[in-house]
């Protein structure tokens, strides 16, 4: 593999876990305000932010590349509303599909199809992701102010089950 190719990857792999690390101080957050359906979905984000790094972890594996695993950042974004995670939240997987399309590039630039493949489904889980955080504001926004409504929204958000990633390797 393409030595920037698999730099790249190795970063993503940490870059992942702290989005895991990131949607679990947003869980935590919304648990300590007593929403325990907003914690359930970021509960559960976490667990699909692992879910990530273990695929790349095991790519890289799977085309015999050495895998360095460096120290996760401390989450450090300050919440103080309801809404203050969602708009981290959205911020975030913005910059997460920027951190893939580079990685993509990179492979396109030095004909690494396999790569490009298998972001193919990292591209699409963007997508997803972005949309479901962009809903979550809107949502918020909506309803937010009415406690009988704010409730119905922590309902539904408590509905949220995991389930394991489409892509298996
Ligand atoms: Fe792994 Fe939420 O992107």
């Amino acid at each position: 593999m393409d030595k920037k190719v698999s730099e790249l990857l190795n970063d993503q792999i940490n870059k992942e876990l702290y989005s895991a690390y990131l949607y679990l101080d947003m869980a935590n957050f919304y648990s300590s305000k007593g929403l325990d359906g907003f914690a359930n979905w970021y509960e559960i984000q976490a667990r699909e932010e692992q879910d990530h790094a273990m695929l790349i972890y095991k790519y890289m594996h799977n085309n015999s590349q050495t895998v360095t695993l460096e120290a996760v950042a401390k989450p450090d974004k300050e919440f103080k509303s309801l809404m203050d995670p969602l708009a981290a939240a959205h911020i975030h997987e913005q910059y997460v599909t920027g951190l893939i399309n580079a990685i993509y590039a990179a492979a396109q630039a030095v004909n690494d199809f396999r790569t490009v493949q298998f972001l193919d489904w990292f591209v699409k889980e963007q997508g997803e992701e972005e949309k479901n955080s962009a809903d979550l504001i809107t949502k918020m926004e909506l309803f937010g102010d009415d406690a009988k409504a704010l409730y119905m929204l922590n309902s539904e958000l408590a509905g949220r089950t995991y389930s394991a990633p489409s892509l298996q390797l």
